[in-house]
């Protein structure tokens, strides 16, 4: 099991730090792998707090260039110089808000792996698409410009279910992490509003391997209860 913590825009340098702390002393279950993903500007701080644990710390996102004019970008490389151990790539707020594209989550995803950071990838349909019956179609589509790698992971996170508090039900987050299992052979999170109270009966799910958790993560008490939800 996986539970990675995405922070998105929230937490600087100093509430990072005081988060990593105690994140740090909590009372995290054994078996359980634990990653937070601070903004870019967090990062030295959450990998300084974090060393000598078991907690990883990813980015948010990967250029996928080693360097180069891309303003307001960042390298694998240069996130690999701080200590972080790998990135989110494909978020479905960086496609929506920032022009991502299957294309690029490909080129970000290819970059990172091969300078040797983890990936998790994320794949999911908005409302729209799953209302029009497209939501197989969707999934195909993110999925099919990956490869399998041993330091991917891929998340599925219904967009639909991102921020909203209407988690998918066990049985939809099943039914499409079983259809992303059947394309690519490798660990598939599950993303959309996981909280302590629905995250043991989504995690049961057999093709559930882990959480991508966004709000409930930014409250070290809520995340580690979600850690532990995860080992039973
Ligand atoms: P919420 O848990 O806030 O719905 O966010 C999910 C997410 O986008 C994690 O990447």
């Amino acid at each position: 099991m996986l539970i990675a913590g995405n922070w998105k825009m929230f937490k600087g340098p100093s509430d990072a730090a005081a988060f990593c702390r105690d994140l740090r002393d909590a009372d995290l279950p054994d078996g359980v792998d634990v990653v937070v993903c601070p903004p870019y500007v967090s990062l030295a701080d959450a990998v300084q707090v974090l060393a000598g644990t078991e907690i990883g710390v990813f980015a948010q996102n990967c250029h996928w260039a080693e360097d180069g004019a891309f303003t307001g970008e960042v390298s694998a490389g240069m996130l690999r110089e701080l200590g972080v151990y790998g990135t989110i790539v494909g978020h479905s707020e960086r496609r929506q808000y920032f022009g991502e594209t299957d294309e690029t989550v490909a080129k970000r995803t290819e970059a990172a792996l091969a300078a040797g950071l983890h990936v998790i990838a994320c794949v999911g349909e908005t409302e729209a698409e799953r209302e029009a019956g497209e939501t197989e179609t969707v999934i195909r589509r993110q999925v099919s410009v990956l490869d399998a790698d041993e330091s991917l992971v891929v998340a599925y996170e219904p967009v639909w279910a991102i921020g909203t508090g209407k988690t998918a039900t066990p049985q939809i987050a099943q039914d499409a992490h079983a259809l992303i299992k059947s394309l690519i052979d490798v660990p598939v999170l599950y993303g959309g509003s996981v909280k302590p109270d629905n995250a043991a009966e989504l995690m049961g799910q057999p093709a559930v391997d882990g959480a991508l958790v966004g709000g409930a993560s930014l409250d070290v008490e809520s995340f580690a209860a979600i850690c532990t939800a995860a080992r039973t």
